[in-house]
């Protein structure tokens, strides 16, 4: 019996299915990036990485389950930046960033572009601006709830424009995408994993990306920055993660399935179409996330407290 309970015990990670847990809607950008990874990380690991969307409160909902989650391996966590602004933004946050979870490395860091429905009026930044200014309390902006990065992207450009619009927020940029598709909401600050092809084949309109550089994905769409928004740029990164605890050999497989992923030639096909960088080898790993993860906790903390935004 003794030498069964130990071999049961012994059994090889994984030997069964594995959860990774999207923090927004399905259909969104960090849900694309989840599932196009899924798939390549199920086959490295040899079982299926099945995708499950916890939405809600920005990504602290999903955050918080996968924080209490049994540490064994079989549930991890796929979530952007919002993991560094959760703290500020969140007075009662039932997890820390930098004590509840183990590190697996980080994924994809995605550039941001400011859209509106197709027959919103104005038809490029110049008139976008002079519009905003005469029809403001007539505009909506849609995000996906506090701490996501259409939020912070949003607040930032009315920020900068000086100017409040109507804000309507959702489970992820997926529902809100389909809406601004329907004509029910009117502007949107969103990664290119999904707006990328929805440029090119003039479903939305565009009024800039929110890099310094343009795109090599999308060459004819200006820079925000060179229209005048100096300085705006939103580049948004996203980060595996496990529950802390969880035991050593399972992380290490983790780590290396990801890795093994991010070479996948369809994850790199996409991520280019999108204008998304692939982590470099060295940045897909423990150190590499927490790093990260560390620097941009202390960078967006005093922006945050500064701005006066959170939730109670
Ligand atoms: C999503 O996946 O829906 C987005 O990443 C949400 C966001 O804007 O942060």
């Amino acid at each position: 019996a003794g030498l069964c309970a130990s071999a049961f015990a012994q059994a090889p990670f994984p030997d069964r299915t594995i959860s990774l847990i999207v923090p927004f809607a399905a259909g969104g950008p960090t849900d694309v990036v989840a599932r196009l990874i899924a798939i390549p990380m199920g086959k490295a690991l040899g079982q299926t990485v099945i995708v499950e969307n916890v939405a809600g409160a920005g990504g602290t909902i999903a955050a918080t389950k996968v924080a209490r989650a049994t540490p064994n391996g079989y549930t991890l966590l796929i979530h952007h930046m919002g993991m560094s602004t959760a703290p500020a933004l969140y007075k009662k946050l039932a997890f820390d960033p930098l004590k509840d979870f183990e590190y697996i490395g980080q994924v994809v860091e995605v550039p941001m572009t400011l859209i509106a429905r197709k027959d919103f009026p104005p038809n490029n930044f110049p008139e976008l601006k002079a519009y905003l200014q005469l029809n403001k309390n007539k505009v909506s902006i849609a995000n996906a709830g506090l701490g996501a990065v259409s939020h912070l992207c949003g607040l930032l450009f009315m920020s900068q424009i000086g100017v409040e619009l109507n804000t309507i927020p959702y489970k992820g940029t997926g529902p809100a995408i389909n809406d601004l598709l329907g004509g029910q909401v009117d502007l949107l600050c969103d990664q290119t994993t999904q707006t990328a092809p929805m440029i090119k084949d003039g479903r939305v309109k565009v009024y800039g990306v929110t890099t310094l550089k343009r795109l090599a994905s999308l060459p004819n769409v200006p820079t925000l920055d060179e229209q005048g928004m100096k300085g705006f740029e939103v580049s948004v990164w996203h980060g595996m993660y496990a529950p802390k605890g969880t035991p050593q050999p399972a992380l290490d497989k983790i780590t290396a399935a990801l890795q093994k992923a991010m070479q996948d030639p369809m994850v790199k096909q996409r991520m280019l179409d999108a204008s998304s960088e692939i982590a470099p080898q060295n940045k897909i790993t423990a150190n590499g996330l927490k790093t990260l993860l560390t620097s941009e906790i202390a960078k967006w903390d005093p922006v945050i407290k500064k701005s006066g935004v959170y939730a109670d």
